[in-house]
C-alpha cells in the first residue's frame, strides 16, 4: 500500500514540518485537529471545516461504537460518507474515555469491561475487538487501546498502565489489518521520565518484532497521559525528551492539548499534531481566542462594540459579525453564537499552526516562538 507516506519538508531547531499522505488526502504539520466526538464537530458543518483549513478531523470510538454503533457507520459507507467529510480522519480508541467517563471499569489481562454512559449496559473490549470496531468506523488513522493515568498518581500504578498499554499496543498492531487505515501507538508514563522512555522503548521493540515477523509498522505515535491536571511547566519538564525519543520519521501527536501557547511551545519541542475540545467547548460558553488574549463575550464592555471579533483574524465570523452582535447571541443563548465562535476558535488554532509551519519552512521557528511569547495573545494561557 502506498497510501501512507510521511516526508519531512523542513526542520527548524526541534520543530518539524511534515507531509503525511493518507487514503483521503495529504495533511501537513504542525497541525491542530478539530474534535468531532460523535461524528460531528459540534455546531460546525463540513463545508465550514474545509473553509477554515481543517485537515484531519477526529472522532471517538467510545461514543460512535455505543451510538449509533460501528455497524451502522460501516453500513453508511464508513465515517467519511456518514458525516460527509472527505478529508483525512482519525479515531481515538476510547481508552481515554473509558477511564474518564465510566465510573466502573474492570481491567483484566485480556481487556476491559465498562458500562455505557448511555444506558448502563456492560461493554467488553479486548484490543482485538477495539481494532475491529475502529476498522468498521473506517477513519484513516486508528489509535491503539491504551490506559491513560490521572495526575497525581502512584508510580506503581503508572508503571502498570505503561506495561498494560504496551501489551495492548502489541495486540492492536498484530490485529490491525485494514489496508487503507494506519495505526498509531501511544506513549504513557505520567510525569515520570524513565517510565515514559521505557514506554517509547517498548513501542519501538514491538514494532521491530512485528516487522521481523512480516507484520506492520506504526503509522505514528500518540503522546497520551498529559493535560490530565498537571501544570504546563510540569508537562514541559518531560514532553520534549519524550517526543524526541520517538522515531523521527513519523508524526508525534500530543493528545488532548489545545491551549494556543502550549501548542506553540510543544512544536518547539518536536510535537507535530494536536487535538482538543477546548476551542469548541469554550466557544459554547461564550469565550473566544484572539490576537490579544481570551475574550469573554458575556462581558458588558462589548455591548456597544461594533468592531469585528478579532480585527487580526480573517475567518468568516470576524469578517461578517461584530462583538456587540456576538455578545447579544451569547447572552440570549442563541445557537448561532456558539456556531460562530466555534468557527472562529477553530480557525484561530488551525491558522496558528499553519503559520508555525511557514516559520519552520523558513527556518525561523525560534523567531516565531519569541514573537508569540511576547504577544498579548500568549499572556493568559
Ligand atoms: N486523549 C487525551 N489523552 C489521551 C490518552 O492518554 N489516551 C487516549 N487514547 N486518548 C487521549
Ligand atoms: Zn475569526
Amino acid at each position: 500500500m502506498t497510501c501512507f507516506h510521511c516526508t519531512c519538508d523542513a526542520t527548524s531547531g526541534n520543530a518539524r514540518a511534515l507531509s503525511y499522505q493518507t487514503a483521503h488526502g495529504c495533511f501537513r504539520t504542525p497541525m491542530f485537529m478539530p474534535v468531532g466526538t460523535s461524528a460531528t464537530v459540534k455546531g460546525v458543518t463540513t463545508d465550514q471545516l474545509h473553509a477554515i483549513g481543517s485537515q484531519v478531523v477526529l472522532s471517538n470510538t467510545y461514543h460512535l461504537s455505543l451510538r449509533p454503533g460501528a455497524d451502522l457507520v460501516a453500513e453508511a459507507g464508513g465515517i467519511h460518507a456518514f458525516m460527509n467529510y472527505d478529508g483525512p480522519m482519525l479515531t481515538d480508541s476510547g481508552g481515554f474515555q473509558v477511564f474518564s467517563l465510566a465510573d466502573t471499569v474492570k481491567l483484566d489481562s485480556e481487556g476491559l469491561t465498562f458500562r455505557s454512559i448511555y444506558d448502563g449496559s456492560y461493554v467488553r473490549w479486548t484490543p482485538e475487538e477495539n481494532m475491529r470496531i475502529q476498522e468498521l468506523i473506517g477513519a484513516d488513522i486508528a489509535m491503539q487501546l491504551d490506559q491513560c493515568t490521572p495526575y497525581p498518581a502512584e508510580r506503581s500504578f503508572v508503571a502498570a498502565a505503561v506495561d498494560l498499554s504496551a501489551a495492548w499496543a502489541r495486540r492492536c498492531l498484530a490485529a490491525h489489518a485494514r489496508p487503507d487505515q494506519t495505526l498509531f501507538g501511544i506513549v504513557q508514563g505520567g510525569m515520570e521520565l524513565d517510565l515514559r522512555l521505557h514506554s517509547v522503548d517498548m513501542l519501538r521493540r514491538i514494532e521491530e518484532e512485528s516487522v521481523a515477523a512480516g507484520g506492520r509498522r506504526f503509522g505514528g505515535f500518540g503522546i497520551g497521559g498529559y493535560s490530565v491536571g498537571e501544570s504546563h511547566d510540569v508537562m514541559f519538564e518531560t514532553l520534549g525528551t519524550v517526543a524526541r525519543a520517538l522515531p523521527e520519521d513519523r508524526p508525534r501527536y500530543l493528545m488532548g492539548v489545545g491551549n494556543p501557547t502550549t501548542l506553540v511551545r510543544a512544536v518547539r519541542e518536536g510535537v507535530d499534531m494536536f487535538d482538543c475540545v477546548l476551542p469548541t467547548r469554550t466557544a459554547r460558553m461564550g469565550t473566544a481566542f484572539s490576537s490579544t488574549g481570551r475574550m469573554n463575550l458575556r462581558n458588558a464592555k462589548y455591548a456597544r462594540d461594533f468592531t469585528p471579533l478579532d480585527p487580526a483574524c480573517c475567518c468568516s465570523t470576524c469578517r461578517n459579525y461584530t462583538r456587540a452582535y456576538l455578545r447579544h447571541l451569547v447572552k440570549q443563548n442563541e445557537m448561532l453564537g456558539a456556531m460562530l465562535l466555534s468557527v472562529h476558535n477553530l480557525h484561530f488554532l488551525i491558522d496558528l499552526m499553519a503559520r508555525a509551519r511557514e516559520a519552520v519552512l523558513a527556518g525561523a521557528y525560534e523567531e516565531f516562538y519569541r514573537d508569540w511569547m511576547a504577544s498579548p495573545a500568549a499572556k493568559d494561557y
